[in-house]
């Protein structure tokens, strides 16, 4: 789709000129930086964006990535309720706002978009990118503590994208119960973690307080009743492909054009929905004359089902089909796989 393409470039040319002027060593010194507060105790008392530099790191190093993760969701969840765009969107700890791009790149349009945050500088940071996109330049970029207090404008879309790793249970609660609340009656809601066990973890935590409060899964799960995986043995995730700037391969190094941004996540929603009949849970074996599929299925089961030549066009498809889409796909014949 050539606006996917386009916005995820307008994206990458607003965060290319963010780390002009800072030597290139010292640009990857607040990477590093910033790598080393992610891997320590969280949550914090106080962000842990705090100035300028951190946040144009954050944003050139971790924002392409959060966005594609984003973006992902966003196409499942849209697959699974056609027709249905946000009037709205609010985004909470919303830090730079890859998920208003996200948003915008799947519904395009204008709509009253809100990112809140407690980090002051990566709003500004944030508003200054979102300039580049006409979207999104009319966006509202507000200061706001997730904690008990949290209220939000009703809205029909509230993402919570890459941020319940960074709070107490407590603030996690408040804040999906938060985000339910703000959901309009057609309204759904959109979080996404690290594609971790910690991380799936935090998702099935918001996914059944979501599931309790009358919400529907529409994404990734075929049903809304309890997730198959045991706790402890497995975790569900998927993946993203992210095309690496000159400044990930200098982090990194290496020469990868691109790399995979793992990711978990739960779009529920009020409004009508039609969840994919089974979801590709890991990346399809491709053998010879058959596909292996890792499937989880509406009757809250995961099984491994293979499907060969003689499925005819549904082999096809399968051949075709990746980590974390419909099956069978939502085009596709069905005939006995
Ligand atoms: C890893 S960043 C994710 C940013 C953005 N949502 C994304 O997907 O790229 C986590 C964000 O949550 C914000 N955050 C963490 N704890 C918060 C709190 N208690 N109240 C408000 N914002 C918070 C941070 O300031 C930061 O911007």
């Amino acid at each position: 789709m050539n606006d996917v393409v386009l916005a995820s470039e307008t994206l990458r040319g607003a965060l290319s000129g963010l780390l002009d002027g800072l030597p290139p060593r010292q640009a990857a010194g607040a990477v590093e930086r910033l790598i080393a507060n992610y891997r320590g105790t969280t949550p914090t008392d106080a962000p842990i964006l705090r100035d300028r530099a951190d946040v144009a790191a954050y944003a050139a190093y971790r924002m392409p990535a959060t966005f594609e993760a984003v973006r992902s969701a966003l196409a499942e969840f849209a697959a699974a309720v056609p027709g249905w765009t946000p009037g709205g969107h609010v985004d909470v700890g919303g830090g730079t706002g890859a998920a208003t791009w996200a948003v915008a790149d799947t519904w395009p349009g204008t709509r009253p978009v809100t990112v809140l945050d407690w980090a002051e500088p990566a709003l500004a940071l944030g508003r200054e990118i979102a300039a580049a996109h006409p979207d999104l330049r009319d966006a509202t970029w507000r200061r706001a503590r997730i904690g008990a207090a949290l209220a939000l404008d009703e809205s029909d879309l509230v993402t919570v994208s890459y941020v319940l790793g960074e709070l107490t249970a407590a603030d996690r609660a408040a804040v999906v119960d938060a985000a339910a609340a703000a959901a309009s009656a057609t309204g759904a809601v959109v979080v996404v973690e690290p594609g971790t066990p910690d991380g799936y973890a935090r998702i099935i935590e918001a996914r059944d307080r979501l599931v309790a409060a009358g919400f529907r899964v529409a994404a990734p799960c075929p049903h809304s009743a309890a997730c198959p995986i045991v706790p402890g043995t497995d975790w569900c995730h998927f993946s993203a492909r992210v095309s690496r700037s000159s400044l990930h391969r200098q982090v990194k190094g290496g020469s990868l054009a691109y790399e995979d941004e793992k990711f978990s996540y739960v779009a529920a929603t009020r409004a009508a929905a039609v969840p994919a009949p089974a979801r590709v849970v890991r990346r399809p074996q491709i053998r010879k004359g058959q596909v292996l599929l890792d499937l989880c299925e509406t009757d809250e089961q995961l099984r491994r089902r293979t499907v060969t030549k003689r499925h005819g066009e549904l082999y096809k498809a399968a051949r075709d089909t990746d980590w974390g889409d419909a099956w069978p796909p939502r085009d596709a014949t069905q005939d006995g796989a």
